[in-house]
């Protein structure tokens, strides 16, 4: 009978009506950015280019792994692939101060801090690797990628001050 669809769509509607309003307030708060309900939230700065070495969601969820696994590549096994190569994430997501200049770690502005200080997250990844581009002078990863002593410091450092066991 013609009856039971329009029983089962009814019963249906409250659920849908539900979805659509949960819908429109996630849209909401994507557009309006920083804050959920009254909670501010990070609002990292734009990454420059078309998009991220790896999907968006991804990369804000698992990119720590992705640069321990790169660290363990690079350095443990001398593979040079360039897709989580931390040097890459600064050229792309440097955030320029009022003088034009990439903001070093130092000031709160800087990518990765936007969401790390919030979370307080501390690394000490910029104690050797440069935290703007073409900083190269006091860059650990800007120095010959051929040579060995540099690979072997690496090797060293790694695995005494974060620790092979960090690499989850
Ligand atoms: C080719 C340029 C480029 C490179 C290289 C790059 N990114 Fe991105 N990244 C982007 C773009 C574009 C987006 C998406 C737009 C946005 O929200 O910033 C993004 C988004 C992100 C986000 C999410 C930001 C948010 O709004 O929540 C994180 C986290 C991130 N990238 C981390 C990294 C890390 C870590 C690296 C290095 C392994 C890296 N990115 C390398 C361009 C880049
Ligand atoms: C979208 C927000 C966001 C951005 C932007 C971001 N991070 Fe993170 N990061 C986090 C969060 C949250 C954690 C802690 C995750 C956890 O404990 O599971 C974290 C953890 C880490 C860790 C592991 C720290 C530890 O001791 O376990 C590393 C390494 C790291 N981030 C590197 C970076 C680098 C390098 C950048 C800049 C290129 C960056 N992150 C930008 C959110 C972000
Ligand atoms: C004590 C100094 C030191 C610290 C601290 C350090 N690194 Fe490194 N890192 C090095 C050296 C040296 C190399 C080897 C350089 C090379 O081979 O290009 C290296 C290489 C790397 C590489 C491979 C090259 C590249 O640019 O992709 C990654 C990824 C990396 N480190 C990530 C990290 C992350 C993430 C942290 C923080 C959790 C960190 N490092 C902390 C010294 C350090």
């Amino acid at each position: 009978m013609s009856g039971g669809i329009w029983y089962r769509v009814k019963r249906g509607l409250p659920a849908l009506v539900v979805a659509l309003a949960a819908m429109v307030v996630l849209v909401a708060a994507g557009a309006t950015g920083a804050r959920a309900g009254d909670v501010p939230v990070p609002e990292p700065a734009k990454g420059a280019g078309e998009a991220c070495v790896a999907d968006t969601a991804f990369m804000r969820r698992y990119h720590m792994q992705m640069l321990v696994h790169q660290r363990r590549d690079t350095v443990h096994e001398g593979i040079r692939t360039e897709q989580f190569s931390l040097k890459g994430c600064i050229e792309c997501h440097q955030v320029k101060g009022e003088d034009g200049a990439a903001v070093k770690v130092s000031d709160s502005r800087h990518f990765c801090r936007s969401c790390h200080d919030y979370a307080a997250v501390s690394i000490d990844c910029f104690e050797c690797h440069a935290s703007v581009p073409e900083e190269a002078g006091k860059s650990a990863a800007a120095a010959e990628p051929e040579n060995e002593a540099v690979a072997a410091l690496g090797a060293y450092v790694h695995g005494k001050t974060t620790g092979e066991g960090a690499a989850k």
